[in-house]
């Protein structure tokens, strides 16, 4: 069975989108990225986050003691699925919903940010699996052929470009409001502090986890929280813009930055300009909702949220029955259908742990 992706209209409206909310959260340490429900990773941006600023970071500065995430933890939807367990009460279906949980659709923001870059994507393709559990659907990707092919031949240049990101984040944010970046430390890539999110996509409740990189706040943020009134700062890097085909670039990668960010809730992203040689020398920001304007060459945010929505839709409607029978597999061939392919649930493409099972079963 496939899914055809038709030309959607420029001047279609917008699918309705809630604004996300948090419904909580988690951090995962450094060392084996152990789960832990609280705020011990939660990071705070102190500079004025809608200044432009001279800076002058250099992203080489202690790359050789660099503490990677481990390759082999293979967590799949583990941590969310943990929250799920710990917090169930509080994101509970009420009764005539006939399933367990609230939401329909249960992933990361990773995920729905691959789906909603679909109709602009020219470079990857993707596998999206889909399991039933009492009445919900939970997503999750898995890596192509050619994903795997390209991790399993990541040269030292690819390990360096990804550490430059991590180490720009280390740069600019800090452990509490009134303490300073610990730039001397080695960068621990494994350090993660993730939300819950919560929205509705047309008539799909959706719950998913996203990694927050940090939080905007001259106090301390403390428990419980009350994240209505605080904001996030998405940080990304750019390489200086010398050309128009360098700019043509920056304004496809925008389609990125608008998504995950527009997932969250998040209004600005914080970029720090950097040379080809990881010298970053100014920051600068850009509103989220100027970003489809200009990019408007390029990429067209109503198309994408459309496509997501329909994808879902079908989703919905193809994924009937539960996890203990089979394993729905979506796969996304650049330039071509999705097709859908149905397996037992002994497949390698199954990722519903037998401890959550058991858990939500008690
Ligand atoms: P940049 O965003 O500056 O490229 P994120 O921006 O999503 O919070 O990710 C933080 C950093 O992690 C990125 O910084 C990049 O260095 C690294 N990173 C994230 N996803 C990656 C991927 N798929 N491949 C390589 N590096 C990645
Ligand atoms: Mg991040
Ligand atoms: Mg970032």
């Amino acid at each position: 069975m496939s899914f055809v992706i038709h030309q959607y209209h420029r001047n279609q409206n917008f699918p309705s989108f809630n604004r996300p909310e948090v419904v909580g959260y988690f951090s995962l340490n450094g060392q084996e990225r152990e789960y832990s429900q609280d705020l011990s990773q939660l990071k705070y941006y102190t500079r004025n986050p809608h200044s432009k600023q001279e800076v002058d970071f250099d992203l080489n500065e202690g790359l050789d003691q660099v503490i990677r995430k481990p390759a082999n933890l293979d967590e799949k939807l583990d941590h969310i699925l943990r929250w799920i367990v710990n917090n169930y009460r509080t994101i509970r279906a009420s009764p005539e919903l006939n399933r367990w949980l609230r939401p329909e659709f249960v992933c990361f923001r990773g995920l729905l940010t691959k789906i909603v870059c679909t109709p602009f994507e020219n470079r990857d393709g993707w596998i999206i699996c889909a399991m039933k559990f009492h009445g919900t659907i939970y997503l999750f990707a898995f890596d192509t052929e050619e994903q795997k092919c390209k991790n399993a031949n990541l040269t030292k240049k690819d390990l360096q470009f990804m550490s430059w990101g991590f180490k720009f984040e280390q740069y600019v944010l800090s452990d509490s409001p009134g303490s300073s970046p610990k730039t001397d430390e080695p960068v621990n890539e494994a350090e993660e502090f993730c939300c819950l999110f919560s929205t509705k996509l047309g008539h799909k409740t959706l719950l998913y986890g996203a990694e927050m990189d940090g939080v905007c706040s001259r106090d301390v943020v403390r428990e419980p929280v009350n994240w209505k009134y605080l904001k996030f700062v998405e940080l990304k890097t750019n390489r200086v813009i010398k050309n128009s085909y360098q700019e043509q670039n920056y304004r496809r990668k925008l389609l990125k930055w608008w998504c995950q960010s527009f997932l969250v809730g998040i209004d600005e992203v914080i970029y720090g300009t950097r040379t080809d040689q990881g010298k970053v020398f100014e920051l600068d920001n850009v509103k989220v909702t100027e970003m489809p304007k200009i990019a408007r060459a390029f990429w067209n945010a109503s198309e994408c949220m459309n496509f997501c929505n329909d994808f879902l839709n079908h989703v919905r409607t193809v994924v009937t029955r539960e996890y203990k029978e089979c394993v729905y597999k979506f796969e996304y061939k650049l330039g071509e259908t999705i097709e859908m392919q149905v397996l037992p649930s002994t497949s390698e493409f199954s990722f519903l742990p037998d401890w959550y099972i058991d858990q939500a079963n008690r």
